[in-house]
């Protein structure tokens, strides 16, 4: 392919291959050292080339959000799907349609959900495999797993017919709320401590509980210390992005997704004007340790190796990118800059295709068959 970065329309996302490989290996490797399967979350990627590359180098399956996302991986061949979302029963003929093409699990958080699901799968013959999502903290869904009748709950459920129990899932979205590195490692900490005791419970009145399933990047790091877990399913971490720095889950050199972009104005002399907007960078803000704003993190060139602090992308319109810099900064009309978004996995949403790239050179165009696919 001979376009290159330097003449490519803009903006555009662009993935550094060799990065997006090299995390991939380490995360597989992190899990593998752990004892643990991994099972990435594909709704940073959306892209079956890239689930593809994970389930190589070992992962066991793939997570998805949602129905639509699992529709375009089922398509592509990937094999073994869960969805730790709680998919509503509704949507039973698409999940049954699933189960005649590949191996599908959801989650449930509520007794009312299961016997829905298990009286649909009874009825059709079948039998839809389920984990019991747990809240470990992040208070979005989950059994409270300080509910007086918790134990009871998944005991119900892991009965019901028409259900395959599988065991137990959490996920700790408040990890990107710490404000340090012991802060996230009490979160991980406490989740694994949560889940395994609620996996002992239910194996004392001979529950079969074989999965443990844990998942976020930020976390990911205090996998060897989870103790009882059998499964992680981080997504992010392909990709990182700035606010995984922040967290310190990456270094700035980890960050394999960035956006290409040209400045068009420069109005005033502190002020510069590039064509990455909302509809590119979304405008999803930065986590970390340290409270940061803005809307990502610029490097003054495509060839520079380390981001330039002093242009500021303080606020977004749909199609421009409003940027501070110091009056005298050498920026001009038709320089291009590449920027670490704060939060990846929402830019690939908004994106056909991903552009995998080696310096300025473009190797592949990789589409990203499932944006979009959100229901
Ligand atoms: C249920 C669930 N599992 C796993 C993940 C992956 O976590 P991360 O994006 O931190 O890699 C997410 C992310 O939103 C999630 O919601």
């Amino acid at each position: 392919m001979s376009a290159d970065l330097r003449t490519i329309p803009t903006p555009r996302v662009v993935v550094d291959r060799a990065r997006l490989h090299a995390n991939i290996e380490s995360m597989q490797a992190r899990a593998t050292r752990a004892g643990v399967r991994l099972r990435p979350h594909a709704k940073t990627h959306k892209s079956p080339a890239i689930a593809r590359t994970q389930i190589a180098a070992g992962a066991v399956g793939i997570c998805c959000a949602k129905l639509g996302e699992a529709e375009v991986f089922a398509d592509a061949g990937i094999a073994d799907i869960r969805l730790p979302y709680p998919v509503n029963p509704a949507n039973a003929a698409r999940v049954q349609a699933l189960q005649d093409r590949l191996r599908i699990s959801i989650i449930v958080d509520s007794l009312d959900a299961a016997r829905e699901w298990a009286t649909v799968m009874r009825r059709s013959g079948r039998r839809l495999d389920v984990l019991v999502k747990v809240d470990v903290g992040f208070h979005r869904c989950g059994v409270d797993p300080d509910a007086p009748d918790a134990v009871d709950t998944m005991r119900e459920i892991a009965g019901l017919d028409g259900l395959g129990f599988r065991g137990l899932l959490s996920h700790a979205g408040h990890a990107y709320h710490a404000r340090s590195e012991r802060e996230l490692q009490e979160i991980a900490a406490r989740e694994a401590a949560i889940l395994h005791q609620l996996a002992v419970q239910l194996r004392d009145i001979s529950i079969a509980v074989e999965e443990v399933s844990v998942g976020s990047t930020p976390t990911a790091r205090f996998i060897d210390e989870q103790r009882g877990v059998t499964e992680m399913r981080p997504g992010n971490y392909v990709f990182f992005d700035r606010t995984q720095v922040g967290l310190e889950a990456a270094a700035i050199e980890d960050c394999a997704m960035s956006v290409i972009s040209t400045v068009v104005s420069r109005p005033a002399p502190d002020r510069v004007v590039l064509d990455a907007g909302s509809k590119t960078l979304t405008s999803d803000g930065v986590r970390g340790f340290s409270p940061a704003s803005g809307h990502g993190m610029v490097f003054p060139s495509l060839e520079a190796t380390q981001p330039d602090a002093s242009i500021a992308i303080e606020r977004l319109s749909e199609e421009h990118a409003v940027a501070s810099v110091p009056a005298d900064h050498p920026l001009r009309i038709g320089d291009r800059v590449r920027i670490v978004p704060n939060h990846s996995c929402v830019v690939t949403n908004l994106a056909d295709e991903l552009l995998f790239v080696d310096g300025l050179s473009i190797l592949e165009r990789v589409p990203v068959a499932a944006r979009g696919r959100n229901s």
